[in-house]
């Protein structure tokens, strides 16, 4: 029997984000293959005619899972019914901004949206916010949604968890796709950490840590951090735009193995509602290494964190304090 559509929510959807994130849902890479999908996409009525052309390409690419399409600048409209919220609508960093300057155009943006999606997305809606500062936004959105779970409110970090694996495969000439369990502890910001301590590549004679393969302590201690926690910065100084096409692409991969699950014996990165895990503070949305299953997420237990990582956790943390407080000021 055909399955049910699922209703995705890109909210931002004329923005450069959206352009190459809606054919990928379309396409099936969010959800399966065999997963029809309805597209809500909102923006504001400023960008009301390039998102009936979003529509229009929709259209025009004729994709099979591709199940009906609600292109609109009516809040309301646009939250009604949804099973997944990708939130993407907002002000984008601009090159020589820190993400806290984006910080009071966007949080009152997740406040009112927050009220839209607790009345009319459909129960159980999982949520991805990946507009900046994507960790706070969230935190914004899921105070402000008290009737939705906590746990069904996220933000992006797989991005930045991407981007690890990559610098990994890169500086050891490895497949990508044979190295894994890196994490992103806390904020997608400068401040997060990225960490090998856990990770490891498949190789011919098994698994090996990645630490050990790399064999050189102060590159992964030092530039490989920057280089990850920089990335956003540095493709906004090539490009002059933010990052979009990985930012899509992995917003995908985090919705896919939030709903199908992550494989076996592997982990990603997501923010997600503190419980307290790895002493790190309640209250925020900070990213940790998180295995899912049946449509649920849970923190990985029980890691090793030796004393620079420590550091490096309760840093991300202090700032993510910071955002919350600096994001209420900006609201009362
Ligand atoms: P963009 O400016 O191209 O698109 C943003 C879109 O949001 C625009 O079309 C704009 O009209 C729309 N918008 C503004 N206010 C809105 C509202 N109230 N409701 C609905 N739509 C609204 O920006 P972009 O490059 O697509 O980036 C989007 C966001 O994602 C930015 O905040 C950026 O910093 C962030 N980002 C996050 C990550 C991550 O890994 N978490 C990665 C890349 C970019
Ligand atoms: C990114 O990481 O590419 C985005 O968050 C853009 C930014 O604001 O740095």
């Amino acid at each position: 029997m055909a399955k049910e559509p699922v209703r995705v929510l890109v909210t931002g959807a004329a923005g450069q984000i959206g352009y190459a994130l809606v054919p990928m849902v379309a396409r099936g890479a969010m959800l399966g293959l065999n997963q029809p999908v309805i597209l809500h996409m909102l923006d504001i009525p400023p960008a009301a005619e390039a998102l009936n052309g979003v529509k229009m390409e929709l259209v025009d690419a004729a994709f099979p899972l591709l199940k009906g399409i609600v292109a609109t600048t009516n809040v309301v409209e646009a939250c009604t019914g949804v099973n997944i919220a990708v939130m993407v609508g907002g002000f984008p960093r601009k090159e020589g901004m820190e993400r806290k300057d984006v910080m009071s155009k966007n949080v009152s943006i997740y406040k009112s949206q927050a009220s839209a999606l607790e009345k009319h997305a459909a129960p159980n809606c999982k949520v991805l916010v990946v507009a900046n500062p994507a960790n706070t936004n969230a935190l914004i959105l899921k105070e402000f949604a008290p009737s939705i779970p906590e746990r069904n409110i996220t933000c992006l970090t797989r991005l930045d968890h991407n981007r690890a694996l990559g610098q990994i495969s890169e500086r050891l000439n490895v497949h990508v796709g044979d190295v894994k369990n890196v994490i992103i502890w806390g904020n997608h910001s400068s401040t997060q950490y990225p960490d090998v301590n856990h990770a490891s590549v498949k190789t011919s004679s098994g698994e090996k840590p990645v630490r050990e393969l790399v064999g050189n302590d102060e590159w992964l201690k030092g530039e490989f951090i920057t280089t990850v926690q920089q990335r956003g910065a540095a493709i906004i100084k090539a490009r002059k735009l933010s990052s979009a096409l990985s930012a899509a692409s992995s917003a995908c991969d985090h919705i896919r193995d939030w709903v199908l699950g992550t494989p076996e014996g592997s982990w990603v990165s997501m923010g997600v509602y503190s419980d307290g895990s790895y002493n790190v503070p309640t209250g925020l949305i900070y990213s940790f290494p998180i295995t899912c299953k049946n449509g649920e997420w849970s923190i990985v237990k029980g890691l090793s964190i030796d004393d620079f990582s420590r550091k490096k956790l309760d840093l991300t943390a202090e700032e993510l304090s910071e955002e919350k407080s600096l994001a209420y000021s900006c609201l009362s």
